[in-house]
């Protein structure tokens, strides 16, 4: 097991810049929840995700649309909103079951919506708002998850590190 990863993000572009650091270890196959309360940047960090991924243009929230795909070159990425979920039963009227697949990365905001029915996530990140501007705990729950959440926190000493030097 590997604790959890707690990272202070102190403003929007730190959020972003998360993003980017995820999309060095993703890949095909995996599921990622985004979870947090409204507005605590679940989508912020999906599109430093997908930014740095190689998608170069609007990264939409998708509330409404629920699903929004981005077929990029190395893999699909579904970025997922089931925030007006109200039934878990409506996942099993969706289809979105066959989006997770070994094809695809899947990004899934408001994951609590769906529940037990929804594929396990490799990561869980989890955003609070904090009086410094938002706090992220990376959880990974398999060898994949794992794989990203070390490349993570690599990442975030090695940048602590030449912040200090
Ligand atoms: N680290 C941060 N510090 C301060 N503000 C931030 C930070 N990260 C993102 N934000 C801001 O938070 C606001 C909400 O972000 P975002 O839309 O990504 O939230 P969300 O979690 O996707 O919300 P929803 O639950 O409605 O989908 C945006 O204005 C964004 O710029
Ligand atoms: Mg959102």
């Amino acid at each position: 097991m590997l604790p959890p990863l707690s990272l202070p993000l102190s403003d929007e572009a730190a959020t972003l810049a998360l993003g980017a650091r995820i999309a060095l270890s993703v890949g095909p196959g995996m599921s990622i929840h985004l979870s947090g309360e409204l507005g605590s940047g679940k989508t912020t960090l999906a599109r430093g995700l997908l930014r740095a991924l190689g998608h170069a243009g609007k990264v939409k929230s998708p509330t409404y649309s629920l699903v929004e795909l981005y077929p990029l070159s190395r893999l699909d990425l579904y970025h997922f909103d089931f925030y007006r979920f109200h039934d878990p039963k409506a996942w099993l009227d969706s289809g979105f079951r066959e989006h997770f697949n070994e094809r695809s990365l899947c990004l899934v905001e408001w994951p609590e919506k769906v529940g037990d029915l929804l594929p396990a996530p490799d990561l869980r990140i989890t955003l609070v708002v904090a009086p410094h501007g938002r706090d992220a705990t990376i959880e990974a729950f398999t060898e994949s998850g794992r794989r990203c959440l070390r490349s993570i926190a690599e990442q975030a000493s090695r940048s602590a590190r030449n912040a200090a030097d």
